[in-house]
């Protein structure tokens, strides 16, 4: 795992940062491999960065957009990550309907929709159960508790090993989740994280020894580039 650390000047700067890695993602991915694989992060910090890819002049017809979690709530609400996407950027692009893959949410049972989301992934990357894809970039936020997507500190989802999706647990609401072992394949995973109420834990997520059960952000080692993006805070402790 290639691992970097950039702290940046303020939340513009990473944001511009984030859009040049993102961009050199895509052009990558299409020019190896005639197709791009990215999974957004919801939240409100990655915002902004859509909001720039949507003005892009892209390939929409080989680009694929997932998300790697979402709320158990309905695509127009407004706590939906499918619903800020849609807004920022994938609404002002030509992009087919069909290279989006929203976490479907409509089963009134979150076990139901996460089966079925795992069984569209594997179909349409052709694995089976057990097999994890390499999505060629996956963006992911930090909470102030460590948790990443929707893996928050000491719940089931952390430990599911053999889904690509995963029922993730805040607070008692349900949430839909890509797993740990499904992150950890992509190719490039990129953290966008703003505030000083991270820093307390980022030192944690950075700390040589930890627990990762505590801070889930810690469990995400993936096969190959980890970038971490940030600002309002001090570089972890632990980066030297
Ligand atoms: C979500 C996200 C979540 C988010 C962090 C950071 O659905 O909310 O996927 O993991 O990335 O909570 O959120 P902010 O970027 O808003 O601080």
């Amino acid at each position: 795992m290639d691992k970097q650390v950039k702290l940046l000047e303020d939340k513009e700067e990473l944001i511009k940062l984030a859009l040049d890695i993102s961009l050199g993602k895509i052009q990558e991915a299409i020019r190896e491999r005639n197709q791009c694989t990215i999974a957004l992060a919801g939240g409100n910090t990655p915002r902004p960065l859509y909001e720039s890819i949507g003005t892009q002049n892209l390939d929409w017809d080989k680009i694929h957009v997932f998300w790697g979690d979402e709320r158990y709530v309905a695509p127009d609400h407004p706590d939906s990550n499918q619903r800020m996407a849609r807004q920022a950027w994938l609404d002002q692009v030509p992009i087919p309907a069909k290279n989006i893959h929203p976490m479907g949410t409509g089963a009134g049972d979150p076990k139901a929709d996460a089966l079925s989301h795992d069984a569209h992934l594997q179909e349409f990357f052709q694995v089976s159960t057990g097999e994890f894809p390499s999505l060629d970039l996956i963006l992911l936020g930090m909470g102030g508790d460590g948790h990443t997507a929707s893996l928050f500190p000491h719940t089931d989802a952390l430990k599911v090993s053999d889904r690509l999706i995963a029922v993730g647990n805040k607070d008692g609401q349900p949430r839909l989740t890509f797993t740990v072992p499904f992150i950890n394949q992509a190719r490039c995973v990129v953290f966008l994280v703003a505030g000083a109420d991270k820093q307390a834990a980022l030192d944690q997520v950075f700390a040589e020894t930890g627990d990762d059960m505590n801070y889930p952000s810690r469990l995400i080692q993936p096969q190959g580039e980890l970038q971490w993006l940030l600002t309002g805070v001090n570089l972890p402790k632990n980066w030297v």
